[in-house]
């Protein structure tokens, strides 16, 4: 099952996109989830979308080692611009917020080795009512951003219709292809189409975008994960082929950090998030972030996970009638990343498994780490009957790896923290 995975991915690549970027799904911080649209720079100067917000983040993303782990992309979403174009019809930032101009804070993160992302939506306005991308404005608005050397654009879909997404998407990716300048393209197409067949065209999405916005935004609550979670998880026959080198399914940012995830519930979403091989945007206040938190999405190993080279999205492969979940995603090396959730409400639970009741039927002899413990789980056969105590809304997360009849993929290297 797992050879088919793989082979099946190598064959969708060769129809991705083909601006060489997001190998691995991209990292970085997003302002949305946490800042949405305050614009109140007067009595929340801090919190305001502004670019003091931006270089505030982009300098912790650099000396928190944020960078250094992967987290390179600093990206702006809805309001920051002006509420009309210019004369010219060019996009103009909010000379209050911004008073230098994106190319300055496009500049300041480059300078602090970090890229820029910027936000705009296909449509007659974005999402908060500022001016859209009509298919007449695309490719003028391609040339301001490469203008400003910005490193990715978010293009959103509120106020179009489906035949302008279908023409719009499309002609966005030409005229940023065009501009000659890099420029990662995240699309909200299928968020507004329903997300599924056949209103959504996938094999049209590889091509043209490197990752997109499968479904509903994500709300600073642990129901909200879960809604997103069950929705990719039903649909997983259908979304886990689409990912791949390029081109990634996006569940949307990590809450981490903020208000609504008990901790417990902190580790579930980063373990899930790097099953799905999803992009790791946080979108929080990295200037308050407690040392737990920082903890969860710093933990070197599952970052390795998330950026595993084969790109392969995992899948939920079981779930028992005592609310347990067992996520796998096949890993380069002949690894792989297990995840045991549990859906339970009461305690913590003993949950009683083998390796052959998870697919894994061949006669070697695996060892697992715990992503989080830490802890070394060694002389694992396919029918070593083991038992992992999972906690309420909690995870239990284990990086798979045969140590017989392979050459030990941990053995080059220097990642096991202890
Ligand atoms: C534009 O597309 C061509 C062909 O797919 C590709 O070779 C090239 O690298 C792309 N350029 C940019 C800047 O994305
Ligand atoms: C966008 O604006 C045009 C011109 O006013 C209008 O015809 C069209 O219906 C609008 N589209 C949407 C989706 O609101
Ligand atoms: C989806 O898009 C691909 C690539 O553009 C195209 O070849 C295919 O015919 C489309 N499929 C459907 C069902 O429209
Ligand atoms: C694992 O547990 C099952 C059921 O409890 C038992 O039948 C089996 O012998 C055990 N296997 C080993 C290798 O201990």
């Amino acid at each position: 099952m797992k050879l088919t995975v793989t082979l099946l991915a190598l064959v969708l690549q060769v129809f991705s996109l083909e601006n060489g970027l997001m190998r691995t799904p991209p990292m970085g911080w997003l302002a949305w989830e946490r800042y949405r649209c305050n614009i109140n720079c007067k009595e929340d100067p801090d919190n305001c979308i502004s670019e003091q917000l931006f270089m505030n983040m982009a300098d912790r993303l650099v000396e928190d080692g944020w960078r250094d782990l992967g987290y390179t992309y600093i990206n702006i979403d809805d309001c920051w611009m002006m509420p009309e174009r210019d004369e010219d019809g060019i996009l103009v930032a909010d000379p209050e917020r911004f008073p230098h101009g994106i190319k300055y804070l496009a500049d300041y993160v480059h300078s602090r080795g970090l890229k820029l992302g910027i936000y705009e939506d296909l449509g007659n306005k974005t999402c908060m009512g500022y001016p859209g991308s009509t298919l007449d404005k695309v490719v003028l608005d391609a040339q301001t951003f490469a203008s400003w050397e910005v490193d990715m654009l978010k293009l959103d879909g509120c106020y179009s219709s489906p035949e302008d997404r279908a023409q719009g998407y499309p002609s966005m990716s030409k005229a940023l292809n065009a501009t000659g300048r890099p420029i990662a393209y995240s699309c909200s197409w299928p968020a507004y189409d329903g997300g599924l067949p056949p209103e959504v065209n996938y094999t049209l999405l590889m091509d043209i975008c490197n990752l997109w916005r499968n479904y509903d935004d994500i709300q600073d609550s642990w129901q909200s994960v879960l809604t997103i979670v069950d929705w990719f998880t039903k649909h997983q026959e259908v979304l886990q082929p689409m990912a791949g080198p390029g081109h990634w399914n996006d569940p949307d940012m990590l809450l981490i950090g903020n208000y609504g995830l008990s901790f417990e519930q902190a580790k579930s979403q980063m373990a899930l998030w790097t099953i799905f091989a999803a992009p790791l945007f946080m979108s929080t206040d990295l200037r308050t972030m407690s040392a737990q938190n920082m903890d969860i999405l710093q933990n070197k190993l599952m970052i390795e996970i998330n950026q595993d080279p084969l790109g392969v999205q995992g899948r939920r492969i079981l779930k028992t009638q005592d609310a347990i979940e067992v996520y796998v995603r096949p890993l380069s090396r002949k690894a792989s990343a297990i995840v045991f959730f549990s859906r339970r409400t009461d305690m913590p639970y003993r949950y009683h498994t083998t390796l052959r009741s998870l697919s894994f039927t061949d006669s070697l002899l695996y060892e697992a780490q715990d992503v989080y413990t830490e802890n070394i789980i060694s002389g694992l056969t396919a029918d070593t009957n083991f038992t992992v105590v999972i906690n309420p809304s909690g995870v239990v997360m284990w990086y798979l790896y045969p140590i017989s009849g392979l050459e030990n993929p941990l053995a080059s290297k220097t990642f096991l923290r202890l």
